[in-house]
């Protein structure tokens, strides 16, 4: 058929308003190394910048912001090999559980949510976010050629007091985060000082109160893990859970580790810290045996903000 000109210029302003109207299915165009999961976010498969235990997250933008962009790892390899892999009920249902989440978090210490779209084929959740420079266990990593992180006492105060405002934000929501480690905790670090912002709300759960307890589920990353958390006599937690793990954390900055060990060495790596550093009060009250004996985010971060110690 010859070229007909006049009809695509009568048909094309059409196929823009249906899309925009949400009419047409967007199509999943895949070439050179970017795929467009709907008509406004597009994945750069090139452009991996992290892969956790069920999520993976590349590069690509979103209405032409440059954002993060996370999938389940079925998804992922399905859009990268073509071939179909299912995905587990479980973490379908965790990852539906963490967009919603952040759809709703709205602070300066939380990853920022962008947008949440479904794959048009395969009807799975992808979640775009805020672009980070780096997690806290990459930022103390040792690069070849570059001098190690070491942080000024203000820095170190400023990420540990950014994490426990994030805390006391969802903990006053009924929200406990039950994952708090180096890889959860992002970095943007193009100011004066790094900013800190926690993500990975997949574990994250909801509890009424805090008499309230939830049974505990085992996951990965052993050294921020309380002792109840191993306890099988106990094996409920509540918000002080994540309290504990936040005293980890704040070994971690004070001490420029990549992870955390396994709770056993907790007293070789707190002997690195001096007695007289102004925050290793307030580390050992986290690390606190005996849950119900931690202070609580909201008294963490008055003590971070006012130098309480
Ligand atoms: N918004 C972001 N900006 C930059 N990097 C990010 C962002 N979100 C995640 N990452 C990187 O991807 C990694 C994995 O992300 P995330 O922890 O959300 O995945 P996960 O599969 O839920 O992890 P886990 O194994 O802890 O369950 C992070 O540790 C971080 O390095
Ligand atoms: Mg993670």
């Amino acid at each position: 058929m010859p070229f007909d000109p006049p009809t695509q210029v009568t048909i094309l302003p059409i196929i823009i308003v249906c899309i925009c109207a949400g009419r047409l299915t967007p199509v999943v165009t895949e070439h050179s190394h970017k795929v467009y999961i709907s008509h406004d976010m597009v994945l750069f498969t090139d452009k991996p910048i992290g892969n956790g235990a069920f999520g993976a997250v590349f590069r690509g933008e979103v209405k032409g912001q440059l954002c993060a962009i996370k999938l389940l790892h079925s998804l992922a390899s399905q859009i990268r090999t073509q071939i179909p892999i299912s995905s587990t009920t479980d973490s379908t249902e965790r990852f539906r559980k963490e967009c919603e989440f952040l759809e709703s978090f709205h602070h300066p210490n939380i990853v920022c949510h962008v947008a949440t779209r479904e794959h048009p084929r395969t009807k799975q959740l992808v979640l775009a976010l805020e672009l980070m420079d780096c997690n806290l266990r990459h930022y103390f990593t040792p690069q070849p050629d570059e001098e190690p992180v070491t942080l000024a006492l203000p820095v170190q105060r400023s990420l540990c007091r950014d994490i426990a405002s994030a805390l006391e934000y969802i903990h006053s929501r009924g929200v406990v985060h039950r994952d708090l480690c180096g890889a959860n905790i992002l970095l943007s670090c193009g100011g004066e000082f790094p900013i800190a912002k926690v993500c990975d709300f997949g574990m994250s759960r909801i509890i009424k109160s805090d008499d309230e307890s939830v049974s505990l589920q085992a996951f990965a990353h052993k050294g921020y893990m309380p002792p109840e958390a191993t306890d099988m006599e106990s094996s409920r937690y509540n918000s002080t859970f994540d309290i504990y793990s936040f005293g980890a954390l704040m070994v971690q900055i004070v001490c420029h580790l990549p992870t955390i060990k396994d709770r056993r060495e907790r007293t070789r790596e707190l002997e690195l810290i001096p007695e007289d550093h102004p925050i290793k009060k307030l580390i050992l009250d986290c690390l606190n045996e005996n849950r119900d004996d931690r202070p609580s985010a909201a008294q963490l971060k008055r003590r971070l903000v006012y130098n309480m110690d």
